[in-house]
């Protein structure tokens, strides 16, 4: 699977607030393209997702009517941005932790330039210690930080906080399989989750778990 083409039509307009009403957003369309574009330029240097990952991300937000997101590793927040502009039209919240200050700040920056900061909580720490304090539960959860970390990640997410319904993407899942074998197989024998592995850019992806609604 790969994405050959992707034209994702950002919200610009209208944004949903988290009871459902709609509000006028003030949203430069220009502005952001410019944002988005910089940051992608800058995004080997800051680990970003490549832009049809954060596409993908954006769809999958959207697609699946998330409305408490988590992200684990924000970077310089390419791939907050574009799952925020989902959920603009979802009216759901961000949560994203990064370890690095400079990142963190840097990422706090270009949240505040797309007018996201009302959507995205940012979070500076060790994600492994952060998620205990976090009350959740979260219906998508993106793992983006520590490759070696998942197994941990998830023992403090479930079940508590991914509830029925939840979803997990894990990025690298193909590129980076070795550094997280031990989570991949443990996600993939699962029975309360279906696992597959995607490619949007046919080279690496996202290992994608969704907990069964019986579960
Ligand atoms: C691949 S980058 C994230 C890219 C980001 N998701 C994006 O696409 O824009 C991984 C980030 O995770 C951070 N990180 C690594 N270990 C972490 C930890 N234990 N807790 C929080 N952040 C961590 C790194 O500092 C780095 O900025």
């Amino acid at each position: 699977m790969g994405i050959i083409a992707a034209a994702t039509h950002l919200p610009t307009g209208i944004a949903v607030a988290a009871d459902g009403t709609p509000q006028p957003s003030a949203r430069n369309p220009a502005q952001l393209k410019r944002l988005l574009d910089e940051m992608d330029e800058r995004g080997s240097q800051a680990w970003s997702v490549p832009r049809k990952d954060g596409e993908f991300l954006h769809l999958m937000i959207k697609a699946t009517r998330a409305k408490s997101v988590l992200e684990l590793g924000t970077s310089q927040g390419f791939s907050a941005i574009w799952m925020g502009l989902a959920l603009e039209e979802t009216g759901g919240r961000l949560t994203t932790i990064e370890i690095d200050t400079e990142r963190h700040n840097e990422a706090r920056r270009n949240v505040n330039q797309a007018g996201l900061s009302q959507r995205i909580t940012l979070i500076k720490g060790d994600a492994h210690a952060q998620i205990t304090k976090l009350e959740g539960p979260f219906d998508f959860v993106f793992m983006d930080a520590d490759k070696e970390g998942q197994v941990d990640y998830f023992k403090k997410l479930y079940p508590k906080k991914l509830p029925p319904g939840g979803m997990i993407a894990v990025h690298n899942a193909i590129r980076q399989a070795n550094a997280m074998n031990d989570y991949l197989g443990m996600i993939r024998k699962h029975p309360d989750f279906d696992t597959v592995t995607v490619s949007a850019t046919m080279d690496d992806g996202f290992c994608l778990s969704y907990r069964h609604r019986g579960a």
